[in-house]
Parts: C-alpha cells; sequence; structure tokens
C-alpha cells in the first residue's frame, strides 16, 4: 500500500524544478484536511454546527465550521512557509504572509476551505478545495493580487479533499488524477484511485433544479433532452444533486455524469466561483479526461478580474458536456 506522502515523494521529479516545496504544502494540505475532518466527524457534539450569524463578502452567512477550517487550513499553511500568501473564499482580501520567508516563496494557494457547509448540519459530506500557482511577482517582496489573479490553465496543483462516508484526497499536478483514502484508525491517507478517468459518457446530470424557471432556454432544452426516453443513449438520465460541489463532482468523475450551475435570472454569473471552485474542478476534470466550460469557453482560460468572481459551470463527461455546450450555442445560456 503507497501513502499519499510516499506517493508524492516519488512524484516530486515530475516537476522541472522541484526543490521539494510543492511536497512540503501538500504535506500541509494533508495535515489539515486531517484536523478538520476529525471536528467534522464529531459536528453533532461539538459545538460547531450551525451558522455564526456573520455573512462572508460575498453575502454568504458563514457557518461555523466554514471559519474553524479556513482557520486551520491558514494556520496550517502559514506554519509551513512554503507559500507566499493564501486567497480564501471565506476572506475578503488575499492574506499576505510578509517575513523574509513569505517573500521568498514561490507559491501561492487559493482555497475553498468547506464546501458544501450548509449540509453539515445535516451529516452529509461536505469538501475543501484548493489550487496552487506560481506568482509572477519577483521572488522576494511581497505577494500581489495579480498573482492570485492568473487563469486556471497556470495552476500547479489543484486538489479536493472529501469528508463523506470515507475521507479522500484527490489532486493533480498535471499528469493524472489520483485519489488517496483515509485509514481512519491510523490516520493515513493510502493510493486507492491512481489514475482516474471520467468515463466519455455518463448517466448523471446534477443541477438545482427548483432554479429550473429562472434557467436559460439553452440549459432548459438541455434539462429537457436528459429527461428525454431513447435507450439507445442511456436516456433518460438518472438526477443526482448533493449540493456539495466536491461530493456532486466526486460522484460525476467516478460514474460519468455532467455538472451543472448556470447563470439564473437572479444571479446572472451562476453561484460558484471561478478561484475557489470552478479553476481546481475544471483543472482536475481535464485531467481526467472531461471538459469544464463557462457554457461556451474553457473555464481555464479566463482570465480572472476579482478575487471573488463568479461563473457559470458545466463540467462533466466528454460528450456529455458537448451536448450541452451544442443546446447552449443555439439557445443560449
Ligand atoms: P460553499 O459551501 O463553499 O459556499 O459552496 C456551496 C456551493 C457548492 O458546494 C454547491 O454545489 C452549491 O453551492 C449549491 O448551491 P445551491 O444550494 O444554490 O444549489
Ligand atoms: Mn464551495
Ligand atoms: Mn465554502
Amino acid at each position: 500500500m503507497i501513502t499519499l506522502g510516499e506517493f508524492i515523494v516519488d512524484k516530486q521529479d515530475d516537476f522541472p524544478e522541484a526543490s521539494g516545496e510543492l511536497t512540503l504544502l501538500l504535506g500541509a494540505i494533508r495535515l489539515a484536511a486531517k484536523v478538520v475532518n476529525r471536528e467534522i466527524n464529531k459536528a453533532g457534539i461539538a459545538d460547531i454546527i450551525g451558522s455564526t450569524g456573520v455573512e462572508n463578502v460575498q453575502g454568504e452567512v458563514q457557518q461555523k465550521m466554514d471559519l474553524y477550517a479556513n482557520d486551520k487550513f491558514k494556520a496550517t499553511i502559514e506554519a509551513r512557509g512554503e507559500v507566499c500568501g493564501i486567497a480564501s473564499e471565506e476572506e475578503d482580501e488575499f492574506i499576505c504572509f510578509d517575513t523574509e520567508r513569505g517573500r521568498n516563496s514561490k507559491y501561492v494557494i487559493l482555497m475553498d476551505p468547506l464546501d458544501g457547509s450548509s449540509n453539515i448540519d445535516v451529516n452529509v459530506s461536505v469538501g475543501t478545495i484548493f489550487s496552487i500557482y506560481k506568482r509572477t511577482s519577483p521572488l522576494g517582496t511581497p505577494v500581489q493580487l495579480e498573482d492570485f489573479l492568473q487563469p486556471g490553465d497556470k495552476q500547479v496543483v489543484a486538489g479536493y479533499v472529501v469528508y463523506g462516508s470515507s475521507t479522500m484526497l484527490v489532486y493533480t499536478t498535471g499528469n493524472g488524477v489520483h485519489g488517496f483514502t483515509c485509514d481512519p484508525s491510523l490516520g493515513v491517507f493510502y493510493l486507492s484511485h491512481e489514475n482516474m478517468q471520467i468515463p466519455d459518457n455518463g448517466s448523471i446530470y446534477s443541477i438545482n433544479e427548483g432554479n429550473y424557471l429562472k434557467f436559460p432556454l439553452g440549459v432548459k432544452k438541455y434539462l429537457k433532452y436528459c429527461q428525454e426516453i431513447d435507450p439507445p443513449t442511456n436516456r433518460p438520465y438518472t438526477s443526482r444533486y448533493i449540493g456539495s460541489l466536491v461530493s456532486d463532482f466526486h460522484r460525476n468523475l467516478l460514474k460519468g455524469g455532467i455538472y451543472m450551475y448556470p447563470s439564473t435570472a437572479s444571479a446572472p454569473k451562476g453561484k460558484l466561483r471561478l478561484l475557489y471552485e470552478c479553476n481546481p474542478m475544471a483543472f482536475l476534470m481535464e485531467q481526467a479526461g472531461g471538459i469544464a466550460l463557462d457554457g461556451e469557453k474553457r473555464i481555464m482560460e479566463i482570465n480572472p478580474t476579482e478575487l471573488h468572481q463568479r461563473i457559470p459551470f458545466f463540467c462533466g463527461s466528454k460528450n456529455m458536456v458537448n451536448d450541452a455546450r451544442l443546446m447552449l450555442e443555439e439557445h443560449g445560456y
């Protein structure tokens, strides 16, 4: 059995200029994931379910667990000292590690510390999403906003942790997607899913259909297409929606499917965040042989303009996303 630590060290040579920093950084993420996992497992008896009553910069109510996960990831990553800054869904501004070590670090990390956090109160899977880039500002200086506003194509590492019926860490460095399952008795992540590939055709569609009336016409048409009876193409597809992007994505990655969070009449840019959610998931999806679009363009080609930018998101099995793309093109999205 290969552990996550062994696997990362083994693959270190995949990076042309590997110096061990990314290895240490992934180690920090692994450690924070274990700490957050421990708290999530006892959420019902620790006083960490429910909301704080405070809204984040995006106008969403923060859950106690959002803040706990944010603090743990931030502190663990800062302690390892391998990044010059962090941007988080739960922070208004990016955080600059303005120390000698921070100024001389090559990488920035962006994260959604707890994804699907409203599910925690009802014992449904949640996750953490992370994305790592090389800074563009000169080494030796404090990190700048521009270091975080890079297109997804520049990602060096992306991944997620799913705190589900088992806890898994899934990541890519651009050489395939690899999944590790945590053995809770030992607290060790073991390689369980090497080189994950999403089937080109699936039979699951995942969307919050409660918003149906607010969807653009192209999305409505595609949903009706998903529901049509046509056995040779596996239709009608099965509808599955957890409301935790990480969990919905993970299921579709393993089984084949399409995940959609389109624009709606009340949220014209959709809900998901380009930097913390869509880009890392797009990198993983493309590495697994799937597609991730904003409806038309590749997610990873978009030049971000602000930290908390939102974007419509269509992602999954190649043939399913291509079918959707044609309908969006014809009828609008
Ligand atoms: P977060 O908990 O980080 O704010 O993310 C919630 C996101 C995502 O996980 C999920 O797919 C989506 O919001 C669900 O939104 P709806 O409840 O609008 O369907
Ligand atoms: Mn999220
Ligand atoms: Mn979140």
